[in-house]
């Protein structure tokens, strides 16, 4: 459904943006902006902010931004027309269905009908002509039950290459239109991509055929699936999700397979909570429309590198998007329709409901051909998994799974945080190095970097600043940079805006400089409330990560039972605690 523009400006309009993100988040006013705990990361003092002007919100934690619209659609897991459409009833906005872009719903609703008529056609070949009894034999021989291949409504392709569009045209479909199924060859119309081939319909949560893989029974590619068209995206689409739906939701539980016959398989065996993605990897966009359903995901994967690697991705996407998960990975390495056919789905279920947390999972299985007992494979081994240890939100499971690690790896904690610590580190100085050279000037501006613009736009408060923070506080190496240029300026006495844009070489990044600059985006009498405010949050930032450092100095000391040491150690993190709690009870401006 699309919705026309000037219904979502009215939707806008109707909607105070403080509201409706105020019934969700605790927000307070600071300044001229609203805060509060950001709800899609994990936080103990606010990064969030709600800017009610300009119908904007933003948190500085984890970068997560938008009107709105996008506010509902990351936090109630709804698409752009759902989350538009709650917005419209809250705010007694009516949506014309038939306005505007109707004729583009029409078509829509139009390759709907007639995938669903192919479909209808394929399943009774399937059943009924004397050419499919390969493909019935071939189904029985993989030990799927007449039950399974009707609830998956699969059919058959027959092998006459023109049949399909000889029936459609005798239906009075034009051809420009057929082309919009995905089914047809550009270059040959008359042809379709699918016979003699098995077909498994692919439908939306709605139970919507929008498109079909084809599995050959001899030669050819083993599948042809449909290509993208007007109603199909891949990454926004589950196989087998309608079958699995109601089970999905009693069960608040889903498993993930790999490909078409494993969910037919699991599902046979009694496992019907189950989908896979369509051919490629699991998606963000598969996990939010799962999480809407589920509060756990089951990863069905071999314990082959392949699978092992798409496990850690899986388990990462799973991680920033809070989504609990496991992994069944069945003992022998064989996928779930081998175990069907060689064992029955007695032993497929049983198998199934083995489940290891997936870092147990991915630490038995990650070594490959590296030697777990030397140094080096350990540092290799344990590098492997920080990126998904860095994907974890809570503070508390992220250690939790440090100790984890370290325990695994016979090592002692800190040695294991510190090495996570300093790789992150290198990483995000090479990212931010990276996108450097790839921005544009419309980009969202990172908090670093805003303040360092901010204070160059406003160099009579860089004096206090630096009394602040330091250059080492920033994380963000274009803020570094022109931190940098700053303070040249300041010792030499001859602070302004041309002789700190003279100390920075990067051509794009004294045009970025020039154009915020220029917008005005830095002036005005709000600019001291702006540049107190990041300051205080840098140094935050700065103090919770001191209090972490020394945190897990004080565990390897306890272990250790240098008592001394942990005597040190905790007075300076008292200490810590202390600067933090007074600079998150003051509101005072502390640079102008
Ligand atoms: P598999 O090769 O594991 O297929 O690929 P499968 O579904 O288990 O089928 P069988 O058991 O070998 O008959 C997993 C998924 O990858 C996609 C399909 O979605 C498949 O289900 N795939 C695989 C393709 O799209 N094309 C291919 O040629 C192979
Ligand atoms: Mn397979």
């Amino acid at each position: 459904m699309k919705i026309p523009r000037t219904t979502l400006d009215e939707i806008q309009r109707k909607t105070d943006v403080l509201d409706i993100i105020g019934s969700y988040v605790h927000l307070e006013r600071r300044g001229s902006r609203w805060w509060g705990l950001c709800p899609f990361h994990d936080e103990k003092t606010p990064s969030f902010t709600v800017d009610q002007k300009k119908g904007l919100f933003h948190c500085f934690g984890c970068g997560k931004g938008g009107n709105v619209f996008q506010f509902i659609m990351d936090i109630e897991g709804l698409s752009f027309p759902e989350a538009a459409g709650l917005l419209a009833s809250k705010a007694g906005v009516q949506i014309e269905e038939q306005s505007g872009d109707s004729k583009e719903q029409d078509e829509h609703e139009a390759l709907k009908e007639v995938m669903r008529r192919i479909s209808g056609s394929f399943q009774y070949i399937l059943k009924n002509a004397d050419e499919a009894e390969t493909g019935r034999k071939y189904l029985a021989d993989r030990g799927l039950s007449k039950d399974t291949v009707d609830r998956f409504k699969l059919g058959y392709a027959p092998a006459a290459r023109t049949w399909l569009f000889n029936f459609l045209k005798g239906k009075r479909y034009s051809e420009e239109f057929l082309m919009e199924t995905g089914l047809f060859s550009r270059k040959y119309p008359e042809i379709t991509i699918f016979s003699g081939r098995i077909i498994f319909p692919i439908m939306n949560h709605r139970g919507e055929t929008l498109a079909f893989g084809g599995r050959t029974m001899g030669d050819g590619p083993k599948y042809i699936n449909s290509p993208e068209t007007k109603i199909y995206r891949k990454s926004e689409n589950l196989y087998g999700l309608f079958q699995a739906l109601a089970d999905i939701r009693k069960k608040r539980e889903v498993y993930v397979a790999e490909g078409y016959m494993d969910v037919l398989s699991l599902s046979q065996a009694g496992v019907t909570n189950t989908v896979a993605p369509l051919g490629t990897a699991l998606t963000e966009r598969q996990l939010h429309l799962l999480k809407r359903y589920a509060n756990r995901i089951i990863l069905v994967f071999d314990n082959d590198n392949a699978g092992v690697e798409a496990a850690k991705k899986a388990a990462v996407l799973c991680e920033k998007l809070q989504i609990e998960h496991r992994v069944a990975a069945p003992v022998d390495g064989e996928d779930p329709s081998d175990i069907l056919q060689k064992h029955g789905a007695v032993r497929l279920k049983e198998e199934m409901e083995e489940t290891v947390p997936t870092l147990d999972f991915l630490m038995t299985h990650l070594e490959g051909d590296t030697e777990i007992k030397s140094p080096e494979g350990k540092q290799k081994l344990a590098g492997k998994l920080f990126d998904y240890v860095e994907a974890i939100q809570s503070q508390v499971k992220r250690a939790a799974v440090l100790e984890v690690l370290a325990d695994h790896f016979h090592v002692n904690i800190e040695a294991m945080y510190l090495d996570y610590r300093s790789r992150m580190n290198r990483l995000s100085k090479e990212e931010s190095k990276d996108a450097g050279n790839r921005r544009k000037t419309e980009e969202r501006i990172p908090e670093d970097l805003f303040l360092c613009l901010a204070l160059t736009a406003n160099h009579q408060y860089f004096k206090k600043t630096r009394n602040l923070i330091t250059i080492d506080d920033l994380h963000d190496e274009r803020a570094r940079l022109v931190f940098a240029a700053l303070e040249d300026a300041f010792r030499q006495d001859e602070l302004g805006l041309d002789t700190v844009l003279d100390r920075i070489e990067d051509q794009n990044l004294s045009t970025l400089i020039r154009t915020k600059i220029l917008s005005g985006e830095f002036g005005g009498e709000s600019a001291a409330r702006m540049i107190s405010d990041t300051v205080r949050s840098i140094r935050l930032r700065r103090l919770r990560k001191q209090e972490e450092d020394l945190s897990w100095k004080i565990r390897a000391a306890e272990k250790q039972n240098a008592r001394k040491t942990v005597q040190e150690l905790l007075s300076e993190k008292m200490y810590i605690i202390e600067e933090r709690k007074k600079l998150e009870e003051s509101t005072t401006s502390e640079v102008s």
